[in-house]
C-alpha cells in the first residue's frame, strides 16, 4: 500500500487536482480531509473541463472510491447540485462517494454571517470565497453546528438547528428554520446513501494494502493558525490536518508531495510580498487562466517565494515537490526567485507572523535567465530548455527538496515525472 498526500503549500490554486489526478490512475481512494466549497480544483481531460468544490478530484477515475473526512464541512444543497452535474456528465458515484456523518454542514445563515462580516470588516477584510466557511467552523468549534448524521433524526435535527439560531441570537426567524430544516431533510434524501465512517474505511484500505491519495485544498499559507492569519481560511490545512480530519494518522503516510506553482498567486486581501503588477503579471495571469475557480475573482500574481516555501516545506515535512504550471513562464525574458526578505535593515529567511510587519518586507531576489520555447510537449527534464532546467535546479538548492514531478499544461498528459516512483 502507499499514502500519499498532496498539498497545496502556497495559498491555494496549486493545481492540486491537477497532481492528484495525474497519480489518481493507481489509486484506491482519494480523501478530502479539509475546507469546503471554498475549493475548487480544476481538472482538463481531453478538452472538457471539470471543477470540483466538495467532491474528491479522484471521481474522474471510475473504480476510485472518493471519501469526504470529517475535517469537511460542506453545503448539503450545493453537494447534491455538484453530484447531479457530473452524472449528467457521465460520472457514477454508486458505492464510490463516502461521506463522512460528522462532516459538518454550512446553512445559508452562514453564508449570510460571510458576507455580513465581510461587507463589516474594514482594517482587515479578508476577501472570502463568500461560501459561509469561517461561521459554518466557527460553530462546529462552538458545538452549536450541524453534522451530516443529524439530519437522520428529524426531531434532533429540529431542535438542534433552533438552538443554533438562538446561539446566534435570531430564535425568531422561526421560517428560516422551518426552512432549513426542510432543506436539510430533502438534501438527507439524496446523501444518505453515501453516508459512512471515513475512518473505518481507511483503516480496512490500510490493513488491505490499498493506495490512498489525500487531497489538500487551499494551501499552508491559509491555514488558519500557520498561515498569513487572518487573512486564511477557517480550517487547518498543513500535513496534520490529515489525522485530524478522516481518521488517518499522518504518521502513516509513505509521502507528502507538495505542490507549488512555478510563479506565486493569491486571491483575496493580506500580505503577499512578492507580489507585481503592471504587464508582466497581466501576461501571467492571462497565459496561466488565474481567475478563480470559485469566484472567478482575478488572482494576485507573484514571484516564486522561497521564503515561504521553505517555511511550508518544513512545515509539512515534505518529501518532494510537484512543480506546477511551468509553461506559463515561457516568454519572459527575466525571473526571479526570492531568496530573502529585507525587514528593517535586517535579512530574514523565514516569514513574519504580524501582518503589518510581513507587508513591509522588501523582497530580495535571485534573477535568472527565462525562455522562450513553448513546454507543452516536453515530457522529460532532458527536453527542458537549459533556462528552464536552471529554474528547476535553484528552487530545489533552495527547497533542499526534489522536484519528482513537472506539469507543463493543463491536459491529464501534460505532466511527467523525473524522480517519483
Ligand atoms: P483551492 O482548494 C485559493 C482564500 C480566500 C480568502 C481566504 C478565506 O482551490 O486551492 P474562505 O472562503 O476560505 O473563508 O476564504 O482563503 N481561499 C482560497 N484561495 N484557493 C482556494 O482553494 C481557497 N479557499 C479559500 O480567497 O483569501
Ligand atoms: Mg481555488
Amino acid at each position: 500500500m502507499s499514502a500519499i498526500a498532496i498539498l497545496g503549500c502556497m495559498w491555494g490554486d496549486e493545481a492540486k487536482a491537477k497532481i492528484v489526478d495525474y497519480l489518481g490512475d493507481r489509486a484506491d481512494y482519494v480523501v478530502r480531509f479539509q475546507g469546503g466549497s471554498n475549493a475548487g480544483h480544476t481538472i482538463v481531460l481531453e478538452g472538457q473541463k471539470y471543477v470540483f468544490h466538495s467532491v474528491p478530484s479522484g471521481i474522474l477515475y471510475p473504480k476510485t472510491k472518493c471519501l469526504i473526512g470529517p475535517g469537511v464541512v460542506i453545503d448539503p444543497l450545493d453537494l447534491v447540485q455538484e453530484i447531479q452535474d457530473l452524472e449528467a456528465c457521465g460520472l457514477n458515484f454508486a458505492k464510490r462517494l463516502i461521506i463522512d456523518e460528522k462532516v459538518g454542514i454550512v446553512l445559508p445563515l452562514h453564508q449570510t454571517l460571510d458576507d455580513n462580516n465581510e461587507a463589516q470588516l474594514k482594517a482587515a477584510k479578508i476577501g472570502t470565497t463568500r461560501r459561509g466557511i469561517g461561521p459554518a467552523y466557527a460553530d462546529m468549534t462552538a458545538r452549536s453546528g450541524i453534522r451530516l448524521g443529524d439530519l437522520a433524526h428529524p426531531a434532533y435535527l429540529k431542535q438542534r438547528l433552533r438552538e443554533l439560531y438562538l446561539y446566534h441570537g435570531l430564535s425568531s426567524h422561526k421560517d428560516a428554520i422551518q426552512h432549513d430544516y426542510a432543506q436539510l431533510r430533502e438534501a438527507w434524501k439524496s446523501l444518505q446513501q453515501y453516508t459512512a465512517s471515513v475512518e473505518n474505511i481507511l483503516h480496512e484500505a490500510r490493513i488491505s494494502g490499498a493506495n490512498i491519495l489525500f487531497e489538500g485544498a487551499q494551501g499552508s499559507l491559509l491555514d488558519r493558525i500557520w498561515g498569513s492569519y487572518p487573512y486564511v481560511t477557517s480550517s487547518n490545512t498543513i500535513v496534520d490536518a490529515i489525522g485530524i480530519g478522516s481518521g488517518f494518522s499522518a504518521r502513516l503516510l509513505d509521502e507528502v508531495l507538495g505542490v507549488f506553482k512555478a510563479y506565486a498567486t493569491r486571491v483575496g486581501e493580506g500580505p503577499f510580498p512578492t507580489q507585481i503588477e503592471g504587464p508582466l503579471a497581466d501576461k501571467i495571469r492571462q497565459q496561466g487562466h488565474e481567475f478563480g475557480a470559485t469566484t472567478g475573482r482575478p488572482r494576485r500574481i507573484g514571484h516564486f517565494d522561497a521564503v515561504m516555501a521553505a517555511y511550508t516545506a518544513r512545515l509539512n515535512t515534505l518529501d518532494g515537490i510537484a512543480l506546477t504550471l511551468l509553461d506559463v513562464l515561457s516568454g519572459i525574458e527575466e525571473l526571479k526567485v526570492c531568496v530573502g526578505y529585507k525587514y528593517k535593515s535586517r535579512v530574514l529567511t523565514t516569514p513574519l507572523a504580524h501582518p503589518l510587519e510581513l507587508s513591509k518586507v522588501e523582497p530580495l531576489y535571485l534573477d535568472l535567465q527565462g525562455w522562450d520555447a513553448d513546454l507543452s510537449k516536453v515530457r522529460s527534464l532532458d527536453t527542458l530548455p537549459h533556462n528552464a532546467r536552471i529554474y528547476l535546479e535553484a528552487i530545489e538548492d533552495l527547497l533542499k527538496l526534489p522536484i519528482k514531478i513537472v506539469s507543463v499544461g493543463r491536459e491529464r498528459n501534460q505532466t511527467f515525472k523525473t524522480s517519483f516512483e
